[in-house]
C-alpha cells in the first residue's frame, strides 16, 4: 500500500511510519520539521519537508496515497492559547488542505489524530464519542473542527474518513514540550537527577496509552466505514502515582516538589475506549510500567552526555 504520513517525523507519527514500515508498505512522509526530526524517519520511507499550510496538489499527484494518516499538527495546547491564529493555520486551514487534495486526487481514506483531553474537557467518568464536547483552548477547539471536516466531507463526498481521540501518548521520542509530555518530562528529569514540579495537590487523572498501541489503533482504522473513535485505556492514573511509577522505573530517590496548581488545567480526563473496541478490535495492551520502561530504556540510549 501507498501511505502518506503528515507529521511522520514527529513523536506518534514516526511510531505510525514504522508500523506501515513493518508491514511492507511504500512510506512517503510529509514533515516541515518545525518540531519532528530528520532522525526520527526511517530511511526506508521517503521524507518531503513540506509545510501544510501551502497547496499540497503536486505531492497527491506525484504519491497518489491509497491512504493518509494525518498527523501533522501543532500540538502544544500552550501555544494554542497564545497565537490561536497560529495554531488554526495549521490544526483547522491545514487539514482542510490535506482533505481537499485528497478528494481532488482521488487518493484513499484519511485517518485524522485528533485528542480526547482537549476535546471533552472535565470528565465525570470516561468520556464517551457520544458525550457533550466542551474543548478549553484553541487547539480543542480547532481540532475539533478538523473532526468536523472530515465528517462533512464524508457526507459530502461519500468518504470513509476517520477520526482517532488519542489519551495523553507517551512513549519513545516524545518531546517534552508537546501536548502531554508529562511522561517525557517526570522521565528527562529522574534522568538528569532533578526533581519534578508536581502542579496542585497532584490527584488531576489522565488517560495514559502508550505510542505503540496509538499506532496499531490509527492503522487498525484503516478500513472503516467513518467516524470518530476513542483511543485509551479507560483507566485514570495520578500525577502524583505517575511519578512514583517514574521514580520505580528510573531508580530516582527525589521527591517531586509541590507548584501551585494551573489555572484552568483539567481536574479529570478518560477515555472510555468500548466503542473503538467493538469497532476497530482495538484494545491498549501495553500496562504502564512497561510503557514507562521502554520510554526510559529510549532516554538512557539518547541521552546526550
Ligand atoms: N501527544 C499526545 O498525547 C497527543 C494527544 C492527542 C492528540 N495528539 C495529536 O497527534 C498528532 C501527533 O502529535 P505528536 O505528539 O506526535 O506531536 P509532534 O509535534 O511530535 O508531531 C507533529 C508533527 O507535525 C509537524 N508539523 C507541525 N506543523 C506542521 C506544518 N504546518 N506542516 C507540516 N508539518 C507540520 C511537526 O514538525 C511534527 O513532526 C497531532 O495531531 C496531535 O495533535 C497528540
Amino acid at each position: 500500500m501507498r501511505a502518506l504520513v503528515t507529521g511522520g517525523a514527529g513523536f506518534i507519527g514516526s511510531h505510525v511510519v514504522d508500523a506501515l514500515l513493518a508491514r511492507g508498505d511504500d512510506v512517503t512522509v510529509l514533515d516541515s520539521l518545525a518540531i519532528g526530526t530528520r532522525e526520527n524517519v526511517k530511511s526506508a520511507a521517503d521524507l518531503l519537508v513540506r509545510d501544510i499550510r501551502e497547496p499540497l496538489d503536486d505531492v497527491f499527484a506525484e504519491i497518489e496515497p491509497e491512504a493518509i494518516f494525518h498527523l501533522a499538527a501543532q500540538a502544544d495546547v500552550r501555544v494554542s492559547v497564545e497565537r490561536p491564529v497560529e495554531d488554526a493555520e495549521t490544526n483547522v486551514v491545514g487539514t482542510i488542505r490535506v482533505l481537499d487534495a485528497a478528494r481532488r486526487h482521488g487518493s484513499g481514506q484519511v485517518v485524522f489524530s485528533s485528542t480526547g483531553g482537549a476535546i471533552y474537557g472535565e470528565c465525570d467518568a470516561p468520556a464517551k464519542e457520544t458525550d457533550a464536547v466542551a474543548p478549553l483552548s484553541p487547539y480543542g477547539a480547532a481540532k475539533l473542527a478538523g473532526e468536523e471536516y472530515l465528517r462533512m466531507f464524508n457526507r459530502l463526498y461519500d468518504l470513509n474518513h476517520v477520526s482517532l481521540r488519542y489519551g495523553n501518548v507517551y512513549g519513545p521520542r516524545q518531546d517534552p514540550h508537546g501536548e502531554a509530555g508529562v511522561v517525557a518530562i517526570f522521565l528527562g528529569a529522574a534522568n538528569g537527577n532533578e526533581q519534578p514540579r508536581i502542579y496542585g495537590d497532584g490527584n488531576q487523572t489522565r488517560d495514559y496509552v502508550y505510542v505503540g498501541d496509538v499506532a496499531r489503533a490509527t492503522l487498525g482504522a484503516l478500513g472503516h466505514e467513518g467516524g470518530v473513535f476513542n483511543v485509551g485505556t479507560g483507566r485514570e492514573t495520578s500525577v502524583t502515582y505517575l511519578w512514583d511509577r517514574c521514580r520505580q522505573v528510573s531508580g530516582s530517590e527525589l521527591d517531586a516538589v509541590p507548584a501551585p496548581a494551573r489555572p484552568g488545567e483539567l481536574g479529570r480526563s478518560v477515555l472510555d475506549p468500548a466503542r473503538a473496541a467493538r469497532e476497530l478490535g482495538f484494545q491498549a495492551i501495553v500496562e504502564l510500567d512497561e510503557g514507562l520502561r521502554a520510554t526510559w530504556d529510549w532516554i538512557r540510549a539518547n541521552r546526550k552526555e
